[in-house]
């Protein structure tokens, strides 16, 4: 098999590392076939620090193609000083915007959601190109900023607060929310692009200014969204609400401790969540986690099976694995998980001829991000063996230019392996046989990450357990559809170590507000809540 996946490399590029160092002509941004790059206002060098102007006085990262390991352009990280003064700038910009009515905070952030229609193309293109994500996922994920762009429009319209009931003659509760100040979004390379959107969209809309940290490893997708949005915030005369600092670690760690920066909304992995969190909370700041997952699709014996495979499919190997959402685990009622196991094998093998690049067309499987997440999948893969598991298809990494592995399928594994408990970002599913839906709930739920999950079923009965109080414990509980690719209109985020956290829809959006509770006198006279009497006269 790996023989017919070598010949599938359709790029006779040559074999080029990450630790490979290049003459400045081997950049693709100088290449014609990816002006798109250039369409979105980079260059071969790019200052990665916006606060309404550009600077980056820190080191010089390059960007590379996870498909051929080829170097695209470089970017120039901020400085921790860099990141200070832009908090100062980020903090006055917000005392501004603040001022300006939430309707027309609204009509700015519509404005971004068109520019963004504008530049989805090569937007999406660039998003394939720095993760490894393929074409039309890439599209999808520019489609998920822009459709939270429109919620947010709507919501700057309707968002309010309540009039609540007082126990004293001639009062009035109110509620009110209001804005944070500053919220700081560190994004992972995964998504590089609609996490930012989702979190900027709605903290502008509320009132507050945005500081993004984006993974070192995507930072083209920063510059070039930031150029974007900044160019609606200079067309209306606007402070700098929307400030980028790319850097590293030490940029992280003083985001995430300077008391300025009211809220830090984090995503990446559990264990940096949790320092986050404890970082955060120990200014009293406040955070949002979004953190792994290790999402299972549970088969009951009354599933429709077609669909099911159809949903392992796009669930497991879709963005290489590489999704929090991501099908982990398949959990499969005892009588079907012979015929499921042979089935999403031959469904794979179909797979096999859509393994490329990710900017080609037919593309379904395209590499994965780094050379880490390989190192990663391999490490899984020897782990699953020696615990006793069976390599039912992939297990191999596939020695072409880019960092490609094969999508894999492991059975006979206990479903409390510590490689099925662990979350590796690759394309690897480990299937598990259960005897009834009440074991596939228990096992859903022995996982410290609650982020997804799905069961497929046609029985009523064993649809509303799982969505009921003893059924899954996540913060998205599917039915009959797959684990990852959730809606921006619902809240998107998960339990447990996964950090609790919500993004996006529904009331997400509070979040990004501090709540006033107004106690209005009209009584003419001074009366003290529960009777309570209290005067000299
Ligand atoms: C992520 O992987 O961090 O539900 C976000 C999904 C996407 C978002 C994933 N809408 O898969």
């Amino acid at each position: 098999m790996l023989a017919n996946l070598r010949n599938l490399s359709r790029l006779a590029l040559p074999r080029r590392l990450a630790s490979q160092s290049y003459s400045s002509s081997s950049f693709l941004i100088d290449q014609p076939e990816y002006s798109f790059l250039k369409e979105l206002g980079l260059e071969r060098e790019n200052p990665g620090v916006y606060s309404g102007h550009w600077q980056g006085r820190g080191p010089s990262v390059t960007s590379y193609d996870p498909g051929t390991g080829q170097a695209i352009a470089t970017v120039r990280q901020g400085t921790v000083q860099e990141l200070e003064q832009t908090i100062g700038l980020a903090v006055d910009a917000y005392k501004q915007w603040r001022k300006v009515p939430a309707p027309v905070r609204g009509e700015i952030v519509r404005q971004i959601g068109d520019e963004l229609r504008k530049y989805k193309e090569p937007l999406g293109k660039l998003v394939s190109l720095e993760v490894g994500k393929i074409y039309s996922e890439g599209q999808g994920e520019v489609q998920e900023f822009i459709d939270i762009c429109d919620y947010a429009v709507g919501l700057s319209r309707i968002y309010s607060g309540q009039l609540i009931n007082s126990e004293r003659a001639d009062h009035s509760i109110l509620e009110a929310w209001r804005p944070l100040g500053l919220v700081g979004v560190i994004s992972a390379y995964n998504f590089p692009n609609a996490v930012f959107g989702w979190n900027a969209a709605i903290a502008l809309t509320t009132g507050n200014s945005v500081l993004w940290k984006g993974a070192p490893s995507t930072p083209l997708v920063s510059v070039a969204t930031t150029k974007i949005v900044a160019d609606v915030l200079q067309r209306n005369n606007l402070p700098p609400v929307v400030t980028l600092c790319q850097g590293g670690t030490d940029v992280g760690q003083y985001l995430v401790s300077d008391k300025r920066v009211n809220l830090v909304s984090f995503t990446g992995s559990c264990q940096t969540g949790r320092d986050v969190g404890v970082e955060v909370q120990k200014r009293f700041g406040k955070v949002i986690l979004e953190l792994g997952g290790n999402n299972a699709l549970i088969i009951d014996e009354s599933a429709n099976v077609k669909m099911a495979l159809e949903a392992a499919l796009f669930g497991c190997i879709g963005t290489s694995g590489q999704r929090c959402t991501t099908t982990r685990r398949i959990i499969v009622h005892e009588k079907l998980h012979d015929q499921f196991v042979q089935a999403l094998v031959s469904k794979y093998k179909q797979l096999i001829p859509k393994i490329g690049h990710q900017l080609e067309a037919q593309t379904l499987l395209g590499p994965v991000h780094t050379q880490q997440n390989v190192e990663n999948y391999k490490k899984a893969i020897e782990e699953a063996k020696s615990l006793g598991g069976t390599v039912a298809f992939g297990g191999k990494v596939i020695q072409r230019d880019g960092f490609y592995v094969e999508p894999t399928v492991v059975t006979g594994l206990p479903h409390d392996a510590s490689v099925v408990h662990r979350e590796t970002f690759a394309p690897i599913v480990y299937i598990l046989k259960a005897k009834n839906v009440e074991q596939a709930i228990e096992w859903n739920n022995e996982v410290e990450q609650g982020l997804s999950s799905a069961i497929f079923t046609e029985n009523i009965g064993q649809a509303f357990k799982w969505i009921g109080s003893s059924g899954s414990d996540c913060g998205i509980v599917n039915i009959n559809t797959t684990t990852n690719g959730a809606e921006i209109g619902g809240a998107f985020g998960g339990e447990k170590a996964t950090g609790g956290g919500r993004e996006s829809g529904s009331d997400a959006w509070k979040q990004y507000c501090k709540r006033a509770t107004i106690t209005v006198n009209h009584s003419g006279e001074l009366a003290c809540a529960q009777g309570v009497v209290f005067n000299v006269e």
